[in-house]
């Protein structure tokens, strides 16, 4: 039940796993020392002292497995949900590996179960995100675009009454490709890669008008937006039509997800949203639903904003106190699977996690965030670039009961599928013009999977 081509793994030193495995993990497993050090700092209670010291202390041990390549050794069993699933996937195909050697999917979501190990272990600091002051920080720098997308946003979403039913179509259909791109590339703001940005490289990043995504339609290289309008249309004409999102980023990525996703419930294309998100901290800006609570609640109570005027911060407010309103009605559920914190890619999602499988299965459409659930849809293995997206995913495409899939992801690692039949000949282009393509969060894929009735 694998794919027919070989896995990245860290000593692949063409491939990101190399720098990933060796350069880029060791800077953010320090880094979240610092931050856990400056929270020891500000303790006074000699009992939560000692428990957190113990915390550094484990994060140094891990440090040293980590730059050393040692071994992976099972994870400790502090009852979490997934430890049974961690160390059965350790026995089974895992054992004797190290970090360099294991698949780098693999290896990577284990440091940083890993690194949820030295505090799950711990007495009082068990729900300890060593990343979440970064998470926070990075939203607050991010006002140009989340007060852009709240003056535009903040006020319910109408068509012209006064325009022909084909007009009204056409208006929805364009408010929807354009809230497409904007949920896309949300996902470039990724904290793991962009450690130390400034608030210009924000800006970059986030900008939303127009003009911008008009043309960076042409960075998506493989792209059925197309297709994917024609199923959300499909969606509303269920009664009950539920749309799912498995979510990627904390902070600005999920805001956007979350104006999408009142444009899908308020334009009647859904009428309930599901979103997934992490149960702790997880490849540094996943969504917790600390994250998720504390972006709803920021919104309508939070001064993190000195230099917005009223009007904005009003509109911020009306929004967040919106998307709390539909929380409380259950029109927008929160979930939060343990199969997604373990190192099995979506191939084995249906054996693994059958629960989760048959859940999903009765969704009408299952939007996939970013790059690492765009790895786990497609093994991350060295697949051509020309391969068909659904044969890339394998079961999450072909097993029965498989739901339609949607990867919208913003490429930042090696593995690149569903450009067409041209596919090859373009990634050999950009890797002989543009070395660095497939890292730089400039292209994307916007990529769908019709699935398969049970
Ligand atoms: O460390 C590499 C990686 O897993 C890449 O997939 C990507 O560069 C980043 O971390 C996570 O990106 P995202 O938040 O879009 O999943
Ligand atoms: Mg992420």
């Amino acid at each position: 039940n694998n794919p027919p081509w070989p896995a990245y793994r860290g000593y692949h030193e063409y491939s990101f796993a190399h720098a990933t495995m060796s350069a880029r993990l060791p800077t953010i497993l320090g880094k979240a020392i610092e931050d856990t050090t400056r929270t020891l700092n500000e303790q006074s209670d000699e009992e939560k002292v000692v428990d957190l010291v113990a915390c550094i202390e484990r994060m140094a041990e891990l440090m040293t497995d980590l730059s050393g390549n040692h071994k992976l050794r099972p994870v400790i069993d502090d009852d979490e949900a997934d430890v049974a699933l961690w160390n059965k996937e350790i026995a089974k195909y895992f054992q004797g590996k190290d970090f360099m050697n294991a698949p780098w999917l693999f290896a990577e979501a284990y440091k940083y179960r890993r690194l949820h190990e030295c505090f799950s272990t711990s007495k009082f600091w068990k729900e300890y995100d060593v990343f979440y002051r970064q998470k926070c920080d990075t939203f607050s720098r991010s006002s140009e675009a989340v007060f852009e997308l709240s003056m535009r946003f903040a006020e319910p979403f109408k068509i012209d009454s006064s325009l022909s039913a084909a007009e009204k179509l056409e208006a929805e259909r364009l408010m929807f490709l354009e809230l497409t791109q904007v949920c896309l590339w949300g996902n470039s703001t990724d904290l793991s890669l962009l450690i130390n940005m400034t608030e210009e490289q924000i800006k970059a990043l986030q900008s939303t008008g127009g003009d911008h995504l008009a043309a960076t339609e042409k960075n998506i290289l493989g792209n059925d937006l197309g297709r994917l309008w024609e199923s959300v249309k499909e969606v509303r004409s269920k009664t009950g039509g539920r749309i799912d999102f498995v979510l990627d980023n904390a902070g600005f990525e999920l805001y956007c997800d979350c104006v999408y996703a009142d444009f899908l419930l308020q334009s009647g294309l859904a009428t309930q949203i599901r979103f997934h998100g992490k149960r702790f901290a997880w490849f540094v800006s996943d969504v917790t639903k600390k994250d998720w609570n504390w972006l709803l609640n920021t919104m309508v109570y939070g001064q993190l904003f000195p230099n917005a005027t009223d009007v904005e911060l009003e509109s911020l407010r009306r929004l967040g106190q919106r998307w709390k309103q539909y929380e409380k009605e259950g029109k927008w559920v929160y979930e939060q699977h343990p199969f997604w914190c373990t190192g099995y890619t979506f191939w084995d999602l249906h054996s693994e996690a059958p629960d989760l499988f048959l859940h999903l299965s009765r969704s009408d459409l299952v939007f996939f965030k970013g790059d690492l659930n765009h790895r786990k849809l497609t093994y991350d293995c060295a697949a051509p670039a020309s391969t068909p997206f659904d044969i890339a995913i394998g079961p999450m495409a072909s097993s029965a009961g498989a739901p339609k899939v949607v990867s919208l992801r913003t490429i930042k690692s090696d593995v690149v599928v569903g450009l067409g039949s041209e596919g090859d000949e373009t990634a050999e282009r950009l890797d002989k013009e543009e070395p660095g393509w497939k890292i730089s969060g400039k292209y994307a894929v916007v990529l769908l999977s019709e699935g398969r009735p049970g």
